[in-house]
């Protein structure tokens, strides 16, 4: 009989033999161990211990109960921390706490509601080229949502005035960054060589150009504050709780940046695989749009009602619970722990394995089915707080949960309003997982219009 306060481990000759497919899709072998273990296994990755759960009670105590225990691990710590500072997303303690009651004001439902007519302008404008596209034929619907979350998040954040380039400049900058820094987890050996080849200088000069866009966007607003409703002008023009102190530039450029690198590319990716869902259940399109209908009317989408689409928004959810954007996220134990029996040394790397637990068929009955209504009525009163958790959970839950789940129900609500789609290729799509759950190509699908 099982111990079950001893955790499974995976041999070092087995992680040995999975890694070429742990650098290819790490997903599929840490489902493989996790259908062969259980919720909660053990193993060595380069010279760490490391623990990855799938159980909600065990994520619950991590990020939630004893989340003072659990800081974000060394790679965020030190690898993103050197090209992106010190900021919300990587630090700890009252530092954190200070920054984050400070944020979260950028991102109440009030603030949400002024920002809503930024990212309508942004859907108008998206909405032209869009149309564009689907006329000229098949549309990859991911390189599409590229576009939209990029403008709409960044612009929610810098204001419409920030110029389309700059954006997009700017994130690329940010991809360039990450698949460095990504090329440095996985191959932490290299890092010398990675110096003395000029990588690091090339990649820190990269770095510090798309600085100075966000730079001279911040002396610029100082010099006309009071000009609009964007988070940056909330951020400018609030001081931090109980004092007369603001936030120092060189402060409010790392925020704004790590604002931008957390939103962009998740909300790109939980948009993707929506429309993905939604255009391998031609049903669930008819009832979103049913739904739509009865809300608005032929009024525009608004704020306010935005919340009654009831069954939209349990697609959505359905949608981040079969693909989570975030599959994982990482932690470290600072001091020796213990749950349920379990010893969790000091050091230890705990991973959070959220595509684990929403396929976890002890908290989901046919996990691989898609069906939105295990979030209606009374199945969605009893899901486990902590086994559906896109967002992540506890205190260092996503700060911008509610404008992500926001710009993707603004870009479904136009765009099944107004087209019916079909995949081209009707082939199940593979999971490409590195930081983030993206599909393994193109998405492409054909749009036709069925109104103006
Ligand atoms: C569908 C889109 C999104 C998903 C799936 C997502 C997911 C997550 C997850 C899982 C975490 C927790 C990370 C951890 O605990 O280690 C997180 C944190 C965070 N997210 Fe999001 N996110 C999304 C959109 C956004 C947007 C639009 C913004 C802001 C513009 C944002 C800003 C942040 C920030 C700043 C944190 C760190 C919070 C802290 O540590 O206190 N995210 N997000």
């Amino acid at each position: 009989m099982k111990n079950k306060n001893i955790i499974p481990k995976i041999s070092v000759v087995e992680t040995l033999l999975d890694t070429p497919e742990m650098l290819k899709s790490p997903v599929v072998v840490f489902e493989k161990y996790r259908k062969k273990l259980g919720p909660t296994f053990r193993f060595r990755f380069g010279i760490r211990d490391t623990i990855v759960t799938a159980d909600p009670e065990l994520l619950k105590h991590v990020l939630k109960d004893n989340n003072d225990n659990y800081h974000k691990s060394h790679i965020q710590t030190e690898r993103f921390v050197e090209f992106q500072g010190v900021g919300l997303t990587n630090s700890h303690g009252d530092y954190w706490l200070r920054q984050r009651k400070l944020l979260s004001m950028g991102f109440t439902r009030g603030r949400l509601a002024e920002i809503l007519p930024i990212q309508l302008e942004v859907l108008h404008d998206f909405l032209k080229t869009f149309d564009q596209a689907t006329e000229k034929g098949i549309v990859d619907i991911h390189e599409q949502m590229v576009k939209f979350t990029l403008l709409t998040v960044g612009k929610s954040l810098f204001g419409k005035q920030m110029k389309e380039e700059e954006l997009e400049k700017f994130a690329a900058a940010i991809a360039d960054i990450q698949r460095y820094i990504v090329k440095k987890v996985v191959q932490p050996y290299l890092m010398p060589w990675f110096y003395l080849t000029g990588q690091d200088k090339k990649y820190h000069k990269v770095r510090e150009e798309g600085d100075q866009i966000i730079i001279d966007y911040i002396e610029e607003r100082r010099k006309k504050p009071g000009e609009g409703s964007d988070i940056l002008e909330l951020i400018l023009s609030t001081p931090f709780k109980g004092t007369n102190e603001f936030m120092s530039d060189e402060k409010v450029k790392v925020e704004i940046l790590q604002l931008l690198v957390a939103g962009n590319e998740t909300s790109t990716t939980a948009a993707t695989w929506t429309f993905y869902i939604i255009a391998k259940h031609p049903e669930c399109l008819q009832t979103i749009r049913q739904e739509i209908e009865e809300t608005f009317g032929e009024e525009e989408v608004n704020y306010s009602r935005l919340h009654s689409l009831k069954y939209t928004i349990a697609v959505l959810d359905e949608a981040m619970r079969m693909y989570p954007p975030f599959w994982m996220i990482d932690r470290e134990a600072q001091v020796d722990d213990e749950f349920n029996g379990m010893k969790i040394p000091k050091g230890t790397t705990v991973i959070p394995y959220i595509y684990g637990v929403h396929h976890n068929a002890e908290y989901w009955k046919d996990p691989e089915k898609f069906d939105p209504f295990r979030f209606l009525g009374e199945s969605g009163d009893k899901i486990h707080p902590f086994a559906h958790i896109p967002f992540g959970g506890g205190p260092r839950v996503c700060i911008g949960q509610n404008m992500a789940k926001m710009q993707v129900l603004l870009v479904m609500s136009a765009i099944v309003r107004a087209y019916d789609f079909e995949l081209t290729d009707k082939k199940e799509l593979g999971l490409h997982a590195m930081m983030l759950l993206k599909p393994d190509g193109p998405v492409n699908m054909k749009f036709h219009r069925i109104r103006n």
